[in-house]
């Protein structure tokens, strides 16, 4: 790595404190080099709460520094007012002398508005540092704003046979507990968590992050002819839930039934999702739901546990057709974490 990219890389790691509390902005972190050494670091930490330039200008303590300084940053500075003043305006406003971009922000009101508007305030501004890595930190911002769609990822656990649940759909110790705790810190990582009917049915999950410190995403079920039984833990009101469906709209008590018409469901509920605002969503199954999925091509990464158990019969996992990229052991499990290409 050059020098240039290590401090890229730093601003990727500052922008990863934000996971699982800036969404729908984008991850994002900077860092401020005087002279070669790193005077000023930030990232944005909260929705709705400062940029990462604004906090890493806050915290150079002598801020006579910033003329003669390099800001590195993973998205181009935003040009527009949003919750928060523009942070091209802020870095023209202590001329800086040079901005490192990693990409380019593809929301339409930024756009390369931010770079050009440092380009004619006299700044040098480098843009590309980094960019495959830069695009993968903010995955789930890059395909909402551009597919008008939430990142879609699949996870099931598969027992060695290749069955996500026995016949009488019960599906319970597959995975190794430590693949179930890694299941809780992904829900805390994205938006929406979704399922379909037989899963909320038989398993009558939580859905919720119990087992590591997080927020909860939204729980999503699909329950096209209203079949689900109210008492089920889905609906028990503690968590902003969607339910949905052909036959009810209402909303009540954090819980929303949508209705929605059965042609095209599938696109229609990512196109609610999407309404929503609703970055990214973890697909957890059952079969039939995942497969859904897969068939329309509505996925962009799978993560799939495969235990040492053997069930001999029962409901087949989904099959999915694309190159490897990274298998792990987890517990006595091995994950294998495949992308949409
Ligand atoms: N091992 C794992 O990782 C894992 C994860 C989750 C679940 N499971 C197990 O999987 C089993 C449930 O799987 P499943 O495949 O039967 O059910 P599922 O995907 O949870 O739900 C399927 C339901 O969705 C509806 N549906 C109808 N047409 C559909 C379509 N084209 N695509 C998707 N859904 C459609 C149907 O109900 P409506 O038409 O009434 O809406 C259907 O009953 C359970 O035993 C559960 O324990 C295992």
């Amino acid at each position: 790595m050059t020098p240039e990219e290590q401090l890229m890389h730093r601003a990727f790691e500052l922008a990863q404190l934000g996971v699982g509390k800036v969404s729908p902005n984008p991850r994002v972190g900077c860092v401020i080099v005087y002279d070669g050494k790193i005077i000023g670091e930030g990232w944005h930490q909260k929705f709705g709460e400062a940029h990462a330039e604004v906090n890493a200008i806050k915290s150079v303590s002598d801020q006579s520094l910033l003329k003669e300084s390099t800001v590195y940053v993973n998205l181009e500075p935003c040009s527009h007012q949003g919750k928060t003043p523009p942070c091209a305006d802020l870095l023209i406003q202590h001329q800086v002398k040079k901005v490192v971009i990693s990409t380019i922000d593809s929301n339409p009101l930024v756009g390369g508005k931010g770079i050009e508007k440092l380009r004619l305030a006299g700044i040098a501004v480098e843009v590309g540092i980094l960019e495959k890595e830069g695009r993968e930190l903010n995955k789930r911002f890059f395909t909402f704003v551009e597919k008008k769609r939430p990142y879609l990822i699949l996870k099931w656990a598969q027992t060695a046979d290749g069955f996500i649940a026995r016949s009488d759909f019960d599906s319970k110790w597959i995975s190794h507990e430590y693949s179930r705790q890694l299941v809780h810190q992904w829900r805390s990582e994205e938006d929406a968590v979704l399922v379909g009917k037989n899963t909320a049915l038989y398993d009558d999950p939580f859905l919720t992050v119990r087992d590591c410190a997080g927020r909860n995403p939204i729980r999503v079920v699909v329950d096209r002819s209203l079949q689900l039984s109210k008492t089920l833990n889905l609906f028990d009101g503690t968590v902003k839930t969607i339910c949905y469906n052909g036959k009810l709209e209402t909303e009540a008590h954090n819980l929303s039934y949508v209705k929605i018409n059965e042609a095209n469901f599938l696109d229609q509920v990512l196109a609610d999702l999407y309404k929503r605002g609703i970055q990214s969503v973890i697909v957890e199954g059952g079969a039939k739901t995942l497969n859904e999925f897969i068939e329309k091509n509505y996925w962009d990464e799978a993560r799939i546990f495969t235990s040492n158990k053997v069930f001999g019969a029962g409901i087949a996992a989904p099959k999915i057709n694309n190159t490897k990229s990274i298998d792990q052991t987890v517990g006595d499990d091995l994950l294998v974490y495949i992308k949409n290409s």
